[in-house]
């Protein structure tokens, strides 16, 4: 072999092993090494123009009166066998039964999981994927459904538009313990290590969701996390749920990113992404804007003032008016009497 030869071998060698490993052995982070700023050199689909999530501008939503209320299906019909509780190290996922799904849709959709994305420094510090107004939420729950008329499974469905349906719930705190939360909270404990799964009590799932499912943002996005593949119709619903602050700061301190056997123990905390880019979308309501619950408190006094303006320029001219009137009559009154 000549030494062209031979360094071609050599160069092509140095490729096979610098090539980069195969996407899915990535450990991407929120931030670091591998965190959202870099996703997307692993991930292409995480630069693309369709993420998620998103800021819902209010007053730059359409209203679409075609938008049903979404229906969960199954979802208080838990049965007895116990759900799998589980710390990917990235979030908490809790695995749903096939026979729970989602109508309202221009499909049926079969349930997969949902988990929950928080924060780190208790209430008004971030900790929700999608805002509104610029404004988050202190957490955020999804529920992951796929298209199961369109496709056989979750893999074939994720990859695909129209792919998924994700609900999207915005979590705040109150004083009010929310009962419903504790069936997941309470058997935080047991998997506070990346990969530690457990069995928990069957629950009603659709406690978890908001009363008010008939208003709610629409749009089309992609997974918030690492593949980001643009495949899932997103429901964010404008009713909040509330949670303690006690609740919030469980979420929030109890779980590890790093595996049991790990020796640098790393909370779970801050797992949302920042919003993205809407690009040529558009976010749809199924709600039209109850307009004065929309303004801000100086946009409402402008409003009342101008009111009050209008009101008493409408006074004084409807008294020139009256006044004009009863001075005609008068000169009407007195030219009759001058002729008698
Ligand atoms: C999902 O469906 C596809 C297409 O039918 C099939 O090739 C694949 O093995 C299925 N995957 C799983 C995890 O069942
Ligand atoms: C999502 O994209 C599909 C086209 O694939 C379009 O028909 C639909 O109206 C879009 N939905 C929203 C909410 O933008």
């Amino acid at each position: 072999m000549d030494s062209v030869g031979l360094f071609i071998l050599l160069i092509l060698m140095f490729f096979q092993f610098t090539a980069a490993p195969a996407a899915e052995e990535i450990t991407w982070t929120y931030t670091g090494l591998v965190g959202q700023s870099e996703w997307s050199a692993y991930f292409p689909e995480c630069g693309g123009t369709s993420q998620s999530p998103v800021d819902v501008a209010t007053t730059q939503t359409k209203y679409d009166p075609g938008l049903t209320a979404v229906t969960p299906l199954g979802y208080s019909q838990h049965g007895n066998k116990p759900f799998t509780l589980y710390n990917n190290g990235h979030t908490v996922v809790i695995e749903l039964p096939e026979w729970m799904g989602l109508g309202g849709l221009p499909w049926l959709f079969t349930a997969v999981q949902m988990h929950l994305h928080w924060g780190s420094g208790g209430p008004s510090h971030g900790g929700s994927e999608h805002t509104v107004n610029g404004l988050s939420a202190d957490a955020e729950l999804h529920v992951v459904h796929y298209n199961s008329e369109l496709y056989p499974n979750l893999s074939a469905a994720m990859t695909q538009r129209d792919g998924l349906a994700v609900l999207g719930i915005l979590i705040v705190t109150g004083e009010e313990t929310n009962q419903a939360f504790n069936s997941i909270l309470n058997y935080l404990s047991r998997i506070r290590h990346a990969d530690q799964k457990v069995f928990i009590p069957a629950f009603d799932v659709q406690s978890l969701l908001p009363k008010d499912l008939g208003r709610y943002y629409r749009y089309n996005g992609s997974l918030t996390t690492p593949p980001c593949y643009q495949s899932v119709i997103w429901t964010l619903f404008h009713e909040r749920v509330q949670i303690s602050k006690a609740q919030l700061l469980k979420l929030e301190t109890i779980l590890y990113s790093s595996k049991a056997e790990e020796a640098d123990r790393m909370l779970l905390q801050d797992n949302y992404r920042t919003t993205q880019p809407l690009n040529h979308r558009v976010v749809f309501t199924s709600f039209s804007a109850e307009s004065w619950k929309e303004f801000s408190s100086g946009e409402v006094t402008a409003i009342v003032i101008g009111v009050m303006c209008g009101c008493v320029g409408l006074a004084v001219v409807i008294r020139f008016i009256v006044k004009t009137i009863r001075f005609f009559k008068l000169l009407h009154r007195e030219t009759v009497a001058l002729y008698l």
